[in-house]
């Protein structure tokens, strides 16, 4: 589904992003981890287009993507939580999904009840018609999932989704994230919180100053001496 190879992006005298090749398979949930500054987003916004790497491939359903933007990556199908269509503050929750429904990517029939639909799949547990505005985070949360799942991609994004969620809602998202997996959807996700990427990863990815220094499951990523070098003095794997 998505291949780099050899994934490089400086800025300046800084290489934030430094020789990242993965290989995520159609159907996979894929954790990108790492300390503050690892590289993450930066790797990420090589991957959506937000940036162009000054060396290396970025292969999306077998097309190199280099130099494609984010606009016309949302039309091949990969979409991005928080960069699709900004959720507008003063339209209902139900509208913001129905505009990247008609917006963000392939036309629907009916975008009114495709957005109803979506709103149902990612349990959004409030009035459709709610202002954005008076949403909470967990909210929030769903939101953005359903915009992007508006857009009808076959990969997609999520950096720190998790972030700002009580521990008690974190399972109620794994089970959410892997529901939008089963429903044909390839998903790599950048996180923190890591009783939610353990959780829900089947391979993981770990970047330190811009440098893959493991990759593998959650439990030979846990198992990793490496890793848990890498987080001393943050918060600890497991
Ligand atoms: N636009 C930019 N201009 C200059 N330096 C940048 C820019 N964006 C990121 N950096 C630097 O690149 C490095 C990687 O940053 P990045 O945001 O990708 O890390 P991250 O792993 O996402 O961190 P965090 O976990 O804090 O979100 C950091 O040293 C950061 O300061
Ligand atoms: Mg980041």
């Amino acid at each position: 589904m998505l291949i780099t190879e050899g994934v490089e992006k400086r800025f300046g005298g800084l290489t934030a992003v430094n020789n990242v090749s993965v290989n995520v398979k159609e159907g996979e949930i894929f954790g990108i981890i790492g300390p503050n500054g690892a590289g993450k987003t930066t790797f990420l916004n090589c991957i959506s287009g937000f940036y162009e790497p000054e060396k290396g491939k970025v292969i999306f359903k077998g097309q190199n993507i280099v130099g494609l933007s984010p606009h016309q990556l949302c039309h091949k199908g990969m979409a991005r939580t928080f960069q699709i269509v900004r959720s507008f503050p003063k339209m209902s929750a139900l509208d913001n999904v129905k505009v990247a429904a008609v917006f963000g990517g392939k036309k629907h029939k009916n975008p009114e009840k495709q957005a109803e639909e979506l709103m149902d799949f990612v349990g959004f547990p409030v009035a459709k018609n709610i202002l954005t505005e008076n949403l909470n985070t967990m909210q929030l949360k769903r939101l953005e999932l359903a915009r992007a799942l508006a857009t009808n991609c076959q990969l997609l994004l999520l950096d720190e989704v998790a972030a700002g969620l009580t521990p008690s809602e974190i399972p109620d998202f794994i089970a959410l994230i892997k529901r939008i997996r089963d429903s044909g959807v390839t998903i790599i996700t950048i996180e923190h919180v890591m009783k939610f990427i353990m959780g829900v990863c089947d391979r993981i990815t770990v970047l330190q100053f811009g440098t893959q220094i493991a990759e593998g499951t959650v439990e030979e990523i846990k198992s990793n001496p490496k890793v848990t070098e890498a987080y001393l003095g943050e918060e600890h794997v497991g």
